[in-house]
């Protein structure tokens, strides 16, 4: 499987994202990860559309933007404006799920649906005709540098067994939280194939290195 990786910006110097930005470039990271906190769907507050719109011109990576708010369908046309490329919404938060899936999509961006460790993975059986993605998250939403939960890989082998007998063999399954060189191994070997780090690249001493270790290019 094509393994991807995808920056957490939370983890980069929030005082010069551009230079942070061309790092990632730099050292053959595939997406740019893009957390969006709102003060009510979790404590902190990060940044929005207007932050991610000056980021893109200097940006040539797909932008991966995770929505971490209590109401994410006002923000999805914002985002797309912003340049946005794939929008992931949480099962949690309060709003017509089917409906801002298909708005993302209709605006011409990917779709993708997150859920926080205590949501059974089966919550999201029933909008992936409408999901190009899945992100299993592998710590509680809110906060970059914590540890990985591994109790979170049945649940992404689970769907991706069922994903794959149901005839959604495309679909995307991202993890998120603690993952670096020594957790990538048993999320891979449980069917993710997009994985966020944040931490684990950002503090590597060589982000090239530890980004050909997380998609499995080099030892
Ligand atoms: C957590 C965020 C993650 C986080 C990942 O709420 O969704 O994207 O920043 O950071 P690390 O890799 O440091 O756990
Ligand atoms: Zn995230």
């Amino acid at each position: 499987m094509n393994i991807k990786t995808s920056a957490s910006l939370l983890a980069a110097d929030l005082s010069d994202l551009r230079r942070e930005t061309a790092r990632c470039i730099d050292a053959g990271v595939d997406w740019i990860h893009f957390d969006v906190m709102d003060g009510q769907f979790v404590e902190q507050i990060t940044y929005g559309a207007p932050v991610l719109k000056r980021l893109k011109p200097y940006c040539s990576l797909p932008l991966d933007v995770h929505l971490m708010v209590e109401n994410p369908a006002r923000q999805i046309e914002f985002f797309a404006e912003a340049g946005a490329d794939l929008i992931t919404i949480h099962i949690e938060s309060s709003c017509d799920l089917a409906a801002c899936l298909k708005r993302i999509r209709e605006l011409g961006m990917r779709s993708s649906l997150a859920v926080k460790p205590d949501t059974p993975v089966e919550s999201v059986y029933e909008y992936l005709p409408l999901c190009d993605m899945i992100l299993v998250m592998t710590v509680e939403p809110g906060y970059g540098g914590q540890g990985f939960i591994p109790e979170m890989m049945p649940k992404v082998k689970k769907l991706r067994e069922y994903a794959d007998a149901h005839k959604f063999q495309n679909l995307d399954i991202q993890v998120d939280g603690g993952i670096n060189v020594k957790t990538a191994e048993s999320a891979k070997s449980s069917g993710a194939n997009i994985l966020v780090a944040g931490t684990g690249l950002f503090k590597a001493d060589d982000m090239k290195a530890e980004n050909s270790v997380l998609k499995g290019l080099s030892k």
